[in-house]
């Protein structure tokens, strides 16, 4: 055994792995007492992917080069925690333009569904593309997203509607997780749509009898989905439909959301509510009793202000009715081809502004704390403190709404995923 070398040979330990300093922080803490939780000249570190200190440049305990192997400069950035699209459809072959040109010309959503269009149509598209093309086709839209400070994005399936499409699906969004700097977390949504073909009464009840009794176990027993959703709506499942879905869900184990009351109040959110649902998404015809059930079942709203844009809905959400039960509201693209081809999540929050009246403070927090929230990883994501995931997002503004003033562009400088800068 050779000699320990004498200590001061030894490479310098540093506490932390990185910190940027230069920045203004928007921690969004939950109870924090400044607006965005704010920190003007703050610092913060990442250690083992994770934050490992965060607060006013002048309270750092050492110099910055003794305290962390790298030292960032963030220019005067603003950082937030990096930005959760926690609703999106992103696997799909296709496009939807000739049903974006008839809605125009007056075609409804729901017409054009019922006349065979709408999701049927991207569902042929789908099936018809091979896994790396689907692949290929999503990972732009992931990049995109990413390019807008996304650190953290829900995949959900819903266009394959048999056993092995919708399967594929989810191993298409698992393989983007893989491959990407990114946290994917993926949702089985059978229960999108009847499969194209499917219009009668017992085939209706054999697809449920599929979703239900195969694909659900399946999913799970792959590891595949970390969540059932289901569109409940007129066009789509019936409340008891969507009950059957749920509880083969729960059996396994995964937990549950819904597209509720988006186009007409089907009893949705107090269905979601009822199962303990993380969220209800939608709700732009959700009731009172609704809102009451989601408050005491601790379900979140999720927002979707680029579908509301795109179909050109009047019909808001109750906002109001949200805010006053302490409802937390989150929102998201809702990246589909159908009804929000949307690749930008600050563009999102501009929306929810102008189109909702949520603050920008509140649209922040919709896209960061709330929004892991909904997907169930509202202890370790979301929020600038210690011990949560070094998920980061740097951003080129004068000061935090300014994120939600830009329609479309991009002020996004920097990301970074688990500690790891891109
Ligand atoms: O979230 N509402 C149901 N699902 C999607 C639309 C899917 C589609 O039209 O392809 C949504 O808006
Ligand atoms: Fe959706």
């Amino acid at each position: 055994m050779p000699p320990a070398p004498p200590a001061d040979f030894l490479p310098a330990r540093h506490p932390w792995d990185t910190l940027w300093v230069n920045a203004h922080l928007a921690t969004m803490t939950a109870g924090a007492a400044s607006p965005y939780g704010a920190i003007e000249n703050g610092a913060v570190a990442a250690k083992d992917g994770r934050i490992a200190w965060v607060g006013p440049l002048a309270d750092l305990p050492g110099r910055a080069e003794d305290l962390a192997a790298s030292v960032q400069d963030a220019g005067g950035a603003w950082i937030t925690p990096g930005l959760i699209d926690c609703h999106t459809h992103l696997v799909f072959g296709g496009e939807r333009v000739t049903e974006f040109e008839l809605r125009l010309t007056g075609a409804s959503y729901s017409e054009i569904s019922r006349a065979g269009g709408g999701i049927a149509h991207t569902v042929r598209a789908t099936r018809a593309a091979s896994d790396d093309t689907l692949y290929t086709l999503a990972a732009r839209r992931l990049t995109a997203l990413m390019a807008g400070g996304v650190t953290t994005v829900e995949i959900k399936s819903g266009y394959g509607l048999d056993l092995e499409h919708e399967l594929r699906l989810l191993r298409v969004a698992r393989r983007l997780g893989a491959n990407f700097p990114i946290t994917v977390h993926t949702t089985l949504l059978g229960a999108h749509a009847l499969p194209p073909g499917v219009n009668d009464a017992p085939g209706r009840a054999r697809y449920l009898d599929l979703v239900c009794d195969a694909m659900i176990p399946l999913a799970a027993a792959e590891d595949l989905a970390d969540a059932v959703d289901v569109f409940c709506e007129g066009i789509a499942f019936t409340p008891e439909e969507t009950a059957r879905v749920f509880d083969a869900a729960q059996a396994q184990g995964l937990a549950v959301k819904l597209h509720a009351d988006q186009l007409s109040d089907t009893g949705g959110a107090a269905l979601a509510a009822r199962y303990q649902a993380l969220s209800a998404d939608h709700l732009e015809y959700t009731s009172d009793d609704g809102l009451d059930a989601m408050a005491a079942a601790g379900t979140v709203a999720v927002l979707l202000p680029g579908a509301f844009h795109m179909l050109r809905e009047t019909k808001l959400p109750p906002i109001a009715g949200m805010r006053a039960r302490g409802i937390p509201m989150a929102i998201a693209t809702d990246c589909n081809p159908g009804t929000s081809p949307a690749l930008s999540l600050p563009l999102m929050m501009s929306l929810a502004c102008t189109h909702f009246r949520l603050t920008p403070e509140e649209a922040l927090a919709g896209c960061t704390r709330h929004a892991a929230q909904a997907l169930g990883l509202g202890a370790s994501k979301g929020q600038l403190a210690v011990g949560f995931d070094a998920d980061l997002a740097l951003w080129d503004i004068t000061r935090p709404a300014e994120l939600a003033y830009w329609l479309g562009g991009n002020a996004c400088v920097g990301r970074v995923a688990g500690g790891r800068l891109d």
